[in-house]
């Protein structure tokens, strides 16, 4: 490349798309080293149309360190042994979509509370990928309709994003977010906040008993945090987190679904996941719900 070019490159990387110019020059092999390290990390692929977001999140992991270039950062972050395991999970934190709700595609909780009547109080529950926690607290809130308060089913509940399994932790939301619980659940299952904490609301200890939250990447050739849990379980959550997979990726995570899944047991899936070629594992047995085979 001429002198030109190389300075032309640099000028075009140092701008936006509407031409303003940028804290931290990004130029396309960043994006693309970007692109290899998170499909590598967690399986996550990113289309053409994130090269802002990923800018936007990872230069304020560049601010926070101060470090003054994408290539140095991304250098660091692949072989410099004194870039922590902490800076690798934030740079994993900062490319995770979060987007979820309480009883986010509700036509899957009725169908749990049924299933669950069978299964009775031993039922072991996993939700794979639990965001900041709306989606378990409404299996465990459905757990209690279905099986009672002093229940001892469980529900574990993991992610690969460790910000947002503290916030599930915490098990406190905004109380125009809880509402899509409807009133009657709201009044049953939340404390509401009093004071500075008006217009908040926590989940209610009965509730929170019975989900355990633990880090977990799909991705890994072991799920030491699910073995901890239970050897089988009855149900799986993995809800609108394959479709941040490539097809490869997802079935080598189906297969595995698959093994720990006892049979006859249920995987719900996203509104947009479709998994029906792994007829091998799963038959499907309603909207989005597949069966494990016997
Ligand atoms: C869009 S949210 C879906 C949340 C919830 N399941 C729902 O349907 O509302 C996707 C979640 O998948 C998590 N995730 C992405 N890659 C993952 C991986 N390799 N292993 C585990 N979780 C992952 C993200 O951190 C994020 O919280």
């Amino acid at each position: 490349m001429g002198a030109r070019d190389a300075l032309g490159e640099a000028l075009l990387a140092s701008l936006t798309a509407d031409g303003a110019i940028r804290e931290y020059a990004f130029a396309p092999q960043d994006f693309e080293r970007v692109r290899r390290l998170i499909y590598a990390r967690a399986g996550i692929h990113l289309n053409d149309t994130k090269r802002n977001m990923v800018y936007s999140r990872l230069s304020r992991r560049l601010r926070a360190l101060g470090i003054d270039s994408f290539g140095v950062y991304l250098e660091r972050l692949e072989h410099d042994p004194a870039f922590t395991a902490q800076e690798q999970q934030l740079f994993i934190n900062a490319l995770t979509t979060n987007l979820t709700s309480f009883f986010r595609e509700p036509h899957h909780f009725p169908l749990l509370a049924d299933f669950l009547r069978t299964r009775g109080d031993g039922a072991r529950l996993w939700c794979a990928a639990a965001s900041t926690g709306e989606e378990p607290y409404s299996i465990a809130m459905t757990m209690i309709e279905a099986l009672g308060e002093g229940t001892s089913a469980r529900l574990l509940a993991t992610d690969i994003d460790t910000h947002v399994l503290a916030t599930g932790r915490a098990g406190v939301y905004r109380l125009d977010s809880a509402q899509q619980c409807g009133e009657p659940r709201l009044r049953r299952f939340f404390l509401r906040g009093r004071g500075s904490n008006e217009g908040m609301v926590r989940l209610r200890p009965e509730v929170a008993r019975l989900v355990e939250f633990a880090p977990l990447n799909l991705l890994d050739e072991t799920w030491p945090a699910l073995r901890g849990f239970a050897p089988l379980v009855d149900a799986v959550f993995c809800r609108n987190v394959m479709i941040y997979f490539d097809k490869p990726t997802q079935r080598r995570v189906l297969a595995r679904i698959a093994q720990v899944l006892r049979p006859g047991g249920l995987l719900f899936v996203g509104h947009s996941e479709n998994f029906t070629d792994c007829r091998e594992w799963f038959a499907l047995r309603g909207k989005t719900v597949y069966e494990r085979l016997r």
